[in-house]
């Protein structure tokens, strides 16, 4: 597996690659890599070109100093399960790689309703932090599939916005939430989740289980309901527990009582905020 920190040996790599007519397969992550990830990887491994992990945690997408400050870090430990997992090229770009120009947003690009609901309303800017960066990410990996997690839906939703509206001609294929035993979604956040928060964030997962069975015999509004009272009685705070469509991830509301149904939650475990999602009618 090839290391590569700066984007003109990245670029020389990917210019004698190019000869071979295979695919470039991307997965970009912050890092502190779990089975989630890898399962991206193995995804990307199966088209049968060449797979390359960026590894950046991107300062434009949070929205809170300290939350950057303790985004896990473990660069050397991520190397070795790439590498174990049929990775054949990790980036390490430096902020200055990535952003030559200054931080400032520059993109072509409105997330529009998508940076004001659910994670939009709650983390302003983190959407716009995300497209930037995914942006400059693809410009110099230039890959024709882009792999990224269904654990992050909205993420996921603004991306192919994106890809859609700059018509950049690059296949975005999404890979299933993997979980913990008891239904936590993995999350490289979980790490820092203190062992008494770590018991109860399975209420996230259930909620959202139940949620799915009472829709079968009550309103939206009111899955809601429950579901929120599920979480706060679990002993965690929730932000959010919102029902909405799939593709437009506008609410639904009481009366649509066919189609497809995501359940998206955020919840503060202490103070590690978790998000999950879950088709829960089909
Ligand atoms: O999902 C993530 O880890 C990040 O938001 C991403 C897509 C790597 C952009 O920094």
């Amino acid at each position: 597996m090839l290391i590569i920190k700066e984007s003109r040996e990245l670029n020389s790599f990917l210019s004698l690659f190019e000869l071979t007519g295979l695919k470039v397969s991307f997965v970009p992550t912050m890092g502190a890599l779990h089975q989630g990830h890898l399962a991206l990887i193995r995804r990307a491994n199966q088209s049968g070109g060449l797979v390359v992990c960026s590894i950046f945690v991107n300062p434009t997408q949070f929205n809170k100093a300290e939350d950057l400050e303790k985004y896990p870090v473990q660069t050397q430990s991520d190397i070795d399960l790439l590498k174990a997992n049929g990775c054949d090229v990790v980036f390490l770009p430096e902020k200055e790689e990535i952003y030559p120009n200054g931080t400032e947003y520059n993109l072509p690009f409105d997330p529009e309703h998508l940076d004001e609901i659910m994670e939009g309303k709650f983390r302003p800017g983190h959407f716009k932090g995300v497209a930037q960066v995914v942006h400059r990410l693809l410009e110099l990996v230039q890959p024709q599939e882009l792999i990224m997690g269904e654990k992050d839906f909205q993420q996921v939703a603004v991306i192919r916005k994106m890809i859609s509206d700059l018509e950049l001609g690059i296949e975005l294929i999404t890979c299933r939430t993997v979980r913990e035993k008891d239904g936590l979604a993995m999350s490289s956040r979980n790490q820092l989740l203190e062992a008494r928060y770590r018991e109860k964030a399975k209420v996230i997962y259930q909620s959202m289980v139940e949620c799915s069975q009472n829709l079968k015999s009550l309103k939206p509004s009111e899955a809601i309901y429950l579901a929120l009272e599920q979480i706060e009685s679990a002993g965690l705070k929730p932000e959010y527990f919102e029902l909405v469509d799939p593709l437009s991830l506008l609410s639904i509301s009481d009366e649509q009582i066919k189609g497809p149904i995501q359940a998206c939650v955020a919840a503060w475990a202490g103070d590690i905020r978790l998000i999950d999602n879950m088709q829960v009618r089909h």
